[in-house]
């Protein structure tokens, strides 16, 4: 479904992404995880080309997305949610507003359907009464709800998560996590979790990667991290307990 070889990134001297590799099975969730500023959420921005990588090639059902004309980079772009690391909602737009943007934007669908779809959506992800606020009456796991609910409007196949319980309760967090499973196993979808929170990384990954220097420094499941002698996985691993 996903598959990434050779990706390099630097910015001036800083070299974000040495050379590299990974693929993820369609259906699947790999969560990748690596201290602040080692290059997660560069790597993720990659994959939807807001950020352009220096070297490498990334193949999204099995076409490689730098050979594609604009056309059909949108087209593929339809296909692939991306929940922010911040929410990212529109301000000055009521929830429903902020959800049929996307809709708006991409679908041909009649005013009723859309209203329809806003509906649904809301309903999956717990929020139906918030339909007519304003996002500065939401808490922070409400926004991310939402924020979450707009990332899932056009039904995409791959789901890409920067951080999606950076700031929320522990509470609020599993409840997110949860919603992360609810969502891949209801669409079968294709999850990227970029993450630090252990709880949402165990909870949710098939696969976990860690990312550091540039490079994975461990690939395996779960259970394989639980059991890893790495210091740097014992370190993450330590902080589930915080
Ligand atoms: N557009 C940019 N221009 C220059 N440097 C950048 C740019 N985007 C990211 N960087 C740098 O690349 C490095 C990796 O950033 P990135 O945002 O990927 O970190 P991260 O792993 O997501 O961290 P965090 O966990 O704090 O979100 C950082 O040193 C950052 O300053
Ligand atoms: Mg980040």
């Amino acid at each position: 479904m996903l598959k990434i070889e050779n990706l390099h990134k630097r910015f001036g001297d800083l070299v974000v992404l040495d050379g590299v590799n990974f693929e993820v099975p369609e259906g699947t969730t790999t969560v990748i995880l690596g201290r602040s500023g080692i290059g997660k959420s560069v790597l993720l921005k990659c994959i939807v080309r807001l950020i352009e990588p220096d070297k490498g090639k990334i193949f999204i059902e099995g076409k490689n997305i730098f050979e594609l004309t604009l056309k059909e980079l949108n087209e593929l772009r339809k296909n692939i949610g991306f929940l922010f690391q911040s929410s990212a909602l529109y301000d000055s737009m009521t929830v429903k507003e902020n959800l049929a943007f996307p809709l708006l934007r991409h679908t041909g669908l009649t005013n009723k359907e859309i209203e329809e779809r806003i509906k649904e959506i809301l309903n999956l992800v717990g929020l139906a009464e918030a339909i007519s606020k304003m996002p500065s009456e939401l808490s922070g796991g409400m926004k991310k709800r939402i924020a979450l609910a707009r990332s899932l409007i056009l039904n995409p196949k791959i789901m890409l998560y920067d951080e999606p319980t950076t700031g929320l309760d522990p509470v609020t967090s599993k409840e997110i996590a949860k919603l992360i499973i609810e969502m891949q196993k209801k669409f079968k979808m294709t999850n990227i979790v970029v993450t630090h929170d252990m709880v949402v990384a165990l909870s949710t990954a098939d696969k976990i990667l860690l990312l550091e220097n540039g490079n994975f420094i461990f690939e395996g499941t779960p259970e394989q991290l639980l059991n890893s002698e790495l210091d740097i996985a014992k370190k993450f691993l330590s902080t589930k307990l915080d």
